[in-house]
């Protein structure tokens, strides 16, 4: 695990929307794994700004989102297929069904969660995952206690996260109470995790799965199991970490080939 420590969260925009760059750039047909949340969204700016200045285009590329809620009107604005489509996806040039997203509002939402899982696995899987974290450490919506090995499946949120989300609605009451998500197990089968973090409201969590043990009980801390992941945060959000000396030092006698 490599953790990058950065003066603001334009910079952690920049420095991974230079690892996606990469992934556009060599592979035929790239799959981005993209997460909702505030997290990412100095990503997507990045991204857009390099898109509308010619240099990166999305025209090839699949997307894979993280999680869905469960009962939101068609359209919702807090929905996230919507949410994505208003930050990121329609502001470059994604193709017509090319951003996928678990079906919240299917009938039969077991059915809907095993396709999703079914059209990740088919694929040829996802070349770069996108990942914010929850105040409780989660990932996607796997709350604490999420099996590390889970699949897409439905979950219940736990009272903190809707608590949490509450912003983006007009009521807690409209928050709704059930999701769909990637697992654990799922996130772990991209071949590259990044995780953004900024802010100080981050720091017990990042510490938690960064150098906490691995645990259900922080279920970012799984991320400790895959063999490339990038942790990119602002020094807010490092402010807790034991090593953050020794994560400056590594990332400032990097060789600048080597990218995230
Ligand atoms: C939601 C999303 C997560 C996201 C988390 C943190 O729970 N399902 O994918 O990481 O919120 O959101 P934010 O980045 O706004 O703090």
């Amino acid at each position: 695990m490599e953790v990058v420590i950065l003066p603001s969260p334009t910079d952690v925009g920049r420095v991974v929307a230079d690892a996606i760059a990469l992934v556009l750039c060599r592979r035929a047909h790239p799959v981005l794994g993209l997460a909702t949340g505030s997290s990412p969204v100095p990503v997507y700016d990045e991204l857009v700004a390099r898109y509308s200045a010619g240099v990166l285009s999305f025209a090839e590329a699949a997307a894979f989102l993280l999680d869905e809620y469960v009962g939101l009107p068609a359209g919702h604005p807090q929905s996230y297929a919507v949410y994505i489509a208003s930050v990121f996806t329609s502001r470059v040039d994604f193709t017509a069904g090319s951003v996928h997203a678990p079906d919240g509002s299917a009938r039969d939402l077991v059915a809907a969660a095993a396709a999703y899982e079914a059209a990740l696995v088919a694929g040829s899987g996802v070349d770069l995952q996108l990942l914010g974290i929850g105040g409780d450490g989660h990932i996607g919506f796997n709350e604490p206690g999420s099996s590390l090995a889970s699949r897409t499946r439905l979950k219940t949120l736990t009272q903190q996260t809707r608590a949490d989300n509450a912003r983006f609605f007009s009521s807690l009451d409209e928050v709704p109470r059930h999701v769909i998500t990637q697992g654990v197990g799922t996130i772990l089968d991209a071949r590259h995790l990044v995780l953004v973090a900024w802010g100080s409201g981050k720091a017990a969590a990042v510490a938690a799965a960064v150098e906490g043990p691995v645990t259900a009980m922080v279920p970012a801390s799984a991320l400790q199991l895959h063999p490339h992941v990038s942790v990119v945060l602002d020094e807010p959000a490092a402010s807790s970490l034991r090593l953050a000396d020794y994560y400056r030092e590594t990332y400032a006698n990097k060789p600048p080939w080597q990218g995230l």
